[in-house]
């Protein structure tokens, strides 16, 4: 293989989560599938269905009484687990094209480049350069972190230890790998969008007018849609906890949703700038 321009993290003076991979290798090209994308009420079901998955891991993760010392130096901690975790990952395919899976702490998929024998008809994916993932690293470490506050935790240690790191960070790893996934899949979103209207987009991407592009990609009734089932999981979710016993502060539930809340609108405002990444890039 090979990488152009490869810029693996950068452990000195900037942090870990700041560096944003860009990697072209343009030989990938021909030798990728040509994948269709489903259509968005389909898409609309795939996002609503992982809403679960992250409320949960969210719920769970909050039960846990953590040190905030444990992400000193930018998460470098964190990021270590990372990288453990997705070198396994990367070897296991987890990365590969069309898996809407992005690494945080590996060199990015090549982007795709068109050319008459790779024409990305549209309707058809087109990997670009981009990913959300530090934005994702940046928000989880600065906003959701601080949002940890359990002084007690449902973690059971035959130690009797009351800090639960292991756990934590596992947590927080799963809770990254999750929320990159949804965010991902908004270059599905824009691949429907863009392939709904080509000749709106086309003159936009030439002239490259992000905002009318965010304009037409915006759409801020399925947002409040998004928001409101995100709330009501949380209350589901932190109400089976209190009620099945587990000894949460009377707060945990208020906490949840509040935390729950700010996550999902990030998730929007990070999905939606992938989705305009990703159409200020589709003609390459
Ligand atoms: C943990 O706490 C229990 C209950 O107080 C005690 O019986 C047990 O010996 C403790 N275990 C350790 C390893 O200290
Ligand atoms: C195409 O773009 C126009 C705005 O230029 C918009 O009014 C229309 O709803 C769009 N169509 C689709 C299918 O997204
Ligand atoms: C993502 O990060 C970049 C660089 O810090 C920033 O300019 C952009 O506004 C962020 N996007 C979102 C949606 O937070």
């Amino acid at each position: 293989m090979l990488w152009f321009g490869a810029s693996l993290l950068l452990l000195s003076a900037s942090p870990s989560w700041a560096s944003v991979v860009v990697t072209a290798d343009v030989s990938n090209n021909a030798r990728r599938p040509a994948f269709p994308v489903p259509d968005l009420t389909q898409i609309r079901d795939i996002l609503a269905h992982l809403e679960a998955p992250i409320i949960s891991g969210l719920t769970e993760r909050m039960g846990l009484a953590t040190s905030h010392d444990l992400y000193a130096n930018n998460g470098r901690r964190l990021i270590d687990v990372l990288t453990t975790r997705e070198n396994i990952a990367l070897k296991a395919g987890r990365f590969d094209y069309g898996k809407m899976e992005y690494p945080f702490t590996l060199p990015l998929i090549s982007p795709d480049f068109t050319t008459p024998l790779t024409p990305f008809n549209p309707g058809t994916f087109h990997q670009d350069t981009f990913s959300g993932n530090p934005n994702i690293t940046k928000f989880y470490l600065e906003t959701l972190v601080p949002m940890f506050t359990s002084a007690t935790s449902f973690y059971y240690h035959l130690d009797n230890s009351t800090l639960n790191d292991d756990a934590a960070l596992n947590l927080d790893a799963t809770l990254l790998g999750l929320l990159s996934h949804r965010s991902h899949i908004g270059k599905v979103v824009a691949e429907t969008k863009y392939a709904a209207n080509v000749t709106v987009f086309v003159p936009l991407i030439k002239s490259k007018d992000a905002g009318t592009i965010r304009t037409l990609l915006t759409n801020t009734a399925q947002e409040a849609n998004v928001l409101a089932q995100a709330a009501t999981a949380a209350t589901a979710f932190s109400t089976a906890w209190i009620t099945s016993g587990a000894s949460f502060p009377p707060a945990t539930g208020v906490n949840l949703q509040n935390a729950a809340a700010k996550l999902f609108r990030e998730l929007i405002d990070i999905t939606t700038q992938i989705e305009i990444e990703y159409i200020m890039q589709r003609l390459r």
